[in-house]
């Protein structure tokens, strides 16, 4: 038994010194994105003349060039941001709309739900939306992929764990202190740490406390809302809030599903997955009857979306293949299932993983990503998270919504 621990205390001295080493590298070798040409007026929403003028008068501060042939490098994103703030054209929610929290769930691990949730929050943060993650699953993929290290810069103490079960020092006023920046300025995150792992327990022993002692409805139904409460001031500073939760329905899960307003179920093109999303919706009904017999209308549900993911359209040499199944969605959750699906991208996410990036925050030819790879993935996620916009995030903002009615989208 002793070596046995001293074994793995070996593996874990190892494994941490070569996520350390991996996190260095990719700050070393992946240069910021930066918009030039077409990608900066579409970006930024004003032609290339408009912006250079703009610099020229000193309206705007002076391009950054190359050292030796004086040619732009194109902007970062702090300096679209600065650009679409003088311009008017910053795509956020106007002052009187509400930010939008949305969670992609589904009780099946591999579903893609944090991949989507990262590279979701970083296609909007690349548009110019400010975007906040909270990370609330113990394995903290959303925290590394954001490039900080789970449990080494990270602890109970600087995640959402604290003021979810209301230790003492930790109101809800304060959860500013936790937000941590990542690699672009419009994208912060409240991480998460292995010990979030707790919770759900604590939470359990909270509710079941509540029960036992007879306490009002309103203080019982506190506890299924501790994610929404927790976000209830910080939110406002941001236009649009992803939080990623655990693969299962438990309190902890129950309380982002009742956080969101709009819930987003990933479901993998493939029999098996597909079988798995119905026993999802069979258990989150069971659970919501319960709650519904209890709290009635005091329980708010989201808005849920089904999004096919695992998508390859190749794989069609059975009669149960991609193409197929994706049917089966589309015929059991009707209108509720996107149009858009999710695609593999195996060679891009997997490289860019390595380095912490997603298609949104590296520029043409960077990160082991051919020019054409990036091009398709960029064009499928666009597709995807436009159409989540559209359908779930601009109905709430009336800002938007008139914009779109005009349009004729609604
Ligand atoms: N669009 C995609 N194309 C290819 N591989 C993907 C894609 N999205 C996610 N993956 C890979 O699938 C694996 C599981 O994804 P993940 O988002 O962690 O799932 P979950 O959060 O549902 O458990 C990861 O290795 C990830 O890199
Ligand atoms: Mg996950």
């Amino acid at each position: 038994m002793r070596k046995d621990i001293e074994n793995i205390n070996d593996y874990l001295t190892r494994g941490h010194n070569l996520t350390r080493n991996i996190k260095d590298i990719a700050n070393q070798k992946m240069p910021p994105r930066r918009f030039k040409g077409k990608d900066l007026s579409d970006v930024t929403g004003v032609t290339l003349s408009r912006i250079y003028m703009a610099e020229k008068e000193g309206r705007l501060p002076a391009p950054d060039v190359d050292e030796v042939t004086r040619r732009r490098l194109g902007c970062t994103m702090q300096q679209v941001l600065n650009i679409q703030d003088y311009f008017g054209t910053s795509p956020g929610r106007s002052v009187n709309d509400e930010p939008v929290v949305l969670s992609f769930t589904n009780f099946k691990g591999g579903c893609w739900k944090t991949t989507t949730s990262w590279y979701a929050g970083s296609y909007l943060a690349s548009c110019g939306y400010r975007v906040l993650f909270v990370d609330l699953d113990p394995q903290a993929s959303l925290t590394l992929n954001c490039g900080i290290l789970p449990d080494f810069e990270t602890s109970h103490e600087t995640s959402l764990g604290p003021f979810i079960l209301e230790e003492e020092g930790y109101k809800e006023s304060l959860v500013s202190n936790v937000i941590h920046d990542t690699y672009v300025p419009n994208l912060k995150i409240i991480p998460s740490s292995l010990q979030l792992a707790g919770v759900e327990y604590s939470l359990s022993n909270a509710i079941s406390h509540s029960r036992e002692s007879h306490e009002n409805i309103s203080k019982r139904l506190h506890w299924f809302h501790r994610v929404r409460d927790c976000l209830s001031e910080v939110k406002y500073d941001f236009d649009i809030i992803i939080v990623d939760g655990t693969p299962t329905l438990g309190l902890l899960p129950l309380n982002i599903i009742f956080a969101s307003h709009a819930v987003i179920v990933p479901v993998p093109t493939e029999i098996t997955d597909f079988a798995s999303t119905l026993a999802f919706c069979d258990l989150y009904k069971e659970q919501a009857e319960v709650l519904y017999d209890f709290f009635g209308e005091k329980l708010e549900s989201p808005d849920m979306l089904f999004l096919p993911t695992r998508f390859s359209p190749s794989e069609k040499n059975a009669t149960l293949g991609s193409e197929f199944v994706l049917d089966q969605i589309r015929k059991t959750f009707g209108t509720s299932c996107m149009q858009s699906v999710i695609k593999k991208h195996e060679s891009v996410v997997s490289n860019l993983s390595l380095m912490r990036r997603t298609v949104f925050d590296i520029n043409p030819g960077d990160g082991n990503v051919s020019r054409e790879a990036r091009k398709k993935a960029i064009a499928n996620f666009e597709t995807v998270f436009d159409e989540i916009l559209e359908r779930v995030v601009f109905p709430k903002w009336s800002s938007k919504k008139e914009q779109l009615e005009v349009q004729g989208i609604y």
